[in-house]
């Protein structure tokens, strides 16, 4: 249930209520949406609809933009982020968050108890906690009369980052603590826990971060990090970061005697704890369940690291006390590293569907962590030079996370003497074509587009997930197409019968008929679709959704591509840039790719048009607004949507493509900068005398 878009409030035409009505109203609201995105984001049990949640929500929002007197800081509007920060302030921690000491084995672990008994000079056994231990990041929330005030990152366990408007977009983070069944809510409560982004959501985000030709993430851990550390809360909120709650800074001022009755605590006042958290009598149960963890981690939605094991007792702990680094009744059980060696006992060398070349390392087969793994991309050739490798080596190879099998390093001890240097190809393995690669760029690349096995990569692509998802059509059955000759191009694909498709090795007449279905229903597959599908360089889906709704139809967008001059009407868009374009231009601009969608257009193929396109006489095409400051009279969420539909773009930041900088009350360093530029400055009024006109 992701926060609803915020839409033109629907007032404009309702009477006016009076601010008791609105007061009152809002204040239902807000309990109605607390109650019910606890259900959902923290419980996992929902008890409405989602459209039942938005429109309670757009609601709140209506209301809240017609008496902006009214919101308050709990308010669950305010999880949208803010205006961008300048840069994040320091804050102290007022008890330091210490990190954790670490055990790789059983033997650690019961050296732990071991001390732990001297310590206390206890016989008897020891109950514990054991948590999984998330692979996250470390925050501190703070909460004054049950308000979430601040939010901090761990920093260096002393000072941290005052990150609180990103913290504030975690839907799972309470904004307003809950009454929990033993006591008041606490005056003063500093929990600590960890923010993280679920295995899926980090896909999701490496997958559009590739699309825009941006640096992709290497890890949930590191994509949680950044997520927490833009300066600009609204690109956090389009994150999905989560957070699980594992302690307080002050444990002794609460009603618990134990790390168990705190987690339930931490539940009782509208935290998400984690489920696999076990209570455990002794040594042997936590070994036990860090068994279970280590089996089942890779199950789980998220990632995890390894087990933390607290002694139960808060009482204990407190006369455990802290080491100068980490605490004494706690330990970090750490998972062994997926890790083995093998021989790297050739290079092989394969084109991917824009004509990139990736060295993939051929291994004696391993298995890792239960997988056998007998092939690892190595990337490029930067990457080849920077581990230092050369065929024949023993390489250490790990898998990253619960997939990708990656080489570590080569074992130098254990070189021979016979190894060999690996090179990458003059040519292309498949067509011959000389291989180039372009200045400042990592990919070598075969820049032949007829080269066949760029062809088959570009054909499974369109039929294949990322592309038209065309039923029956999967990587294994185009392959079958391609081997045996029936499809060489796009337009093959729009000819083929059922009798040809039935009479195929593993076909038969349904599926031949069902495929042939969902192909014929592809011809006026949505036109952002269609576009992300032939695989043209920096073309994903989010640019290919840019392109279809400025232009429409394919012709258009094709005949601005072609056009000459000084206005380029592609990088006009906002979210387009120079790369996406020259691909653009390259890919229309290439005879062979003209006649084959002429091709295709006469086979039926008629992409359309996923929403009304743009119109060019619209009042405000073609102007890009940028905001700073507050507005008076309107949100900024409304003025954004009324410029859309007068054909207007809205710009996230300054650039060249700005035309018009609306500047409300205290507007920022915007203001210099478009000053500098030469662009337009509206007021308040002057912006709603154009919207009013148009
Ligand atoms: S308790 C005094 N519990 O592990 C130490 N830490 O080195 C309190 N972590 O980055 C830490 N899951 O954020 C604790 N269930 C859990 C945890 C956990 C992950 C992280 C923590 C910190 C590191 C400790």
């Amino acid at each position: 249930m992701p926060l609803p878009a915020i839409r033109v409030p629907a007032f404009m035409h309702a009477a006016m209520p009076t601010l008791d009505s609105a007061r009152e109203r809002l204040r239902a609201l807000r309990e109605e949406i607390t109650f019910h995105a606890h259900r959902y984001y923290v419980l996992d049990a929902p008890q409405i609809s989602d459209g039942e949640y938005d429109r309670l929500f757009r609601e709140l929002l209506d209301l809240e933009t017609r008496f902006p007197e009214l919101v308050t800081a709990d308010s669950p509007s305010q999880r949208v982020g803010g205006a961008p920060l300048p840069q994040f302030a320091t804050g102290e921690h007022r008890f330091p968050m210490l990190s954790l000491e670490n055990a790789f084995d059983e033997q650690d672990l019961h050296a732990f108890e071991e001390r732990l008994r001297r310590y206390l000079k206890a016989d008897r056994p020891l109950a514990y906690m054991a948590e999984p231990k998330l692979d996250g990041l470390a925050v501190e929330l703070i909460y004054e009369g049950g308000l979430l005030t601040r939010g901090l990152t761990r920093g260096d366990g002393r000072l941290g980052e005052e990150i609180t408007a990103n913290l504030k977009t975690i839907a799972s983070i309470p904004l307003r603590l809950r009454q929990p069944a033993a006591g008041p809510v606490p005056e003063l409560l500093e929990v600590r826990g960890e923010a993280y982004l679920a295995i899926q959501g980090f896909r999701k985000l490496n997958e559009t971060r590739r699309e825009e030709g941006e640096t992709l993430f290497a890890n949930p851990r590191n994509a949680a990090a950044g997520s927490l550390r833009q300066l600009d809360s609204q690109i956090t909120a389009s994150r999905p970061l989560d957070f699980f709650a594992y302690g307080v800074s002050e444990p002794e001022a609460l009603p618990c005697a134990s790390q168990y009755q705190l987690l339930k605590y931490l539940g009782d006042l509208g935290f998400k704890i984690n489920p696999l958290a076990k209570p455990c009598a002794d040594m042997t149960a936590v070994i036990n369940h860090f068994q279970v963890l280590a089996e089942h981690r890779h199950d789980l939605a998220y990632e995890i690291d390894g087990m933390v094991v607290k002694v139960d007792d808060l009482a204990l702990q407190q006369r455990l006390g802290n080491k100068a680094r980490s605490p004494r009744w706690a330990i970090a059980a750490k998972f062994p590293a997926i890790q083995a060696t093998t021989r790297l006992t050739d290079i092989l060398f394969s084109i991917g569907r824009t004509g990139a070349v990736t060295p993939v390392a051929v291994l004696a087969p391993v298995c890792v962590g239960g997988v056998t793994v007998s092939r690892a991309t190595l990337h490029n050739e930067d990457e080849i030079l920077r581990k230092g490798l050369l065929i024949g080596d023993t390489v250490l190879i790990q898998r990253a996370g619960d997939v990708i099998p990656e080489v570590v390093k080569p074992v130098v001890e254990q070189r021979t003497g016979n190894e060999r240097p690996i090179h990458m190809p003059a040519h292309c393995p498949e067509c011959g074509h000389d291989l180039v690669r372009a200045e400042g760029e990592a990919a070598t690349r075969c820049p032949n587009p007829h080269c066949p096995a760029q062809r088959h990569r570009a054909l499974c692509h369109f039929t294949g997930k990322a592309g038209l998802d065309i039923e029956g059509l999967g990587t294994k059955a185009m392959e079958q197409l391609l081997r045996e000759g029936l499809v060489r191009d796009l337009p093959d694909l729009y000819r083929l019968d059922p009798a040809t498709l039935a009479a195929l090795d593993g076909w038969g007449e349904k599926s031949a008929e069902n495929a042939i279905a969902a192909i014929a229903a592809s011809r006026e597959a949505p036109l952002a679709k269609f576009l992300a599908a032939l695989g043209i360089r920096f073309i994903g889906e989010v640019t290919a959704n840019l392109l279809a709704q400025r232009f429409g139809s394919l012709a258009s967008l094709m005949a601005a591509a072609l056009a000459a001059g000084d206005d380029d009407p592609l990088t006009a868009i906002e979210g387009v840039g120079e790369q996406a374009a020259a691909s653009l231009r390259h890919y229309f601009g290439d005879p062979s790719v003209q006649e084959m969608l002429g091709r295709l257009a006469d086979l039926g193929v008629r992409p359309l048009p996923a929403a009304a396109p743009a119109d060019a006489n619209s009042p405000l095409s073609g102007k890009v607004f940028l905001f700073t400051g507050s507005l008076a009279n309107l949100s900024r969420n409304e003025a954004k949507e009324r410029l859309k539909t007068l054909g207007g773009q809205v710009a996230s930041s300054m650039s060249r493509k700005v035309t018009h900088l609306v500047c409300g009350v205290k507007p920022g360093s915007k203001l210099d900068k478009a000053q500098a530029l030469g662009i337009t400055v509206l007021d308040e009024e002057q912006f709603t005398r154009l919207l009013n006109q148009g």
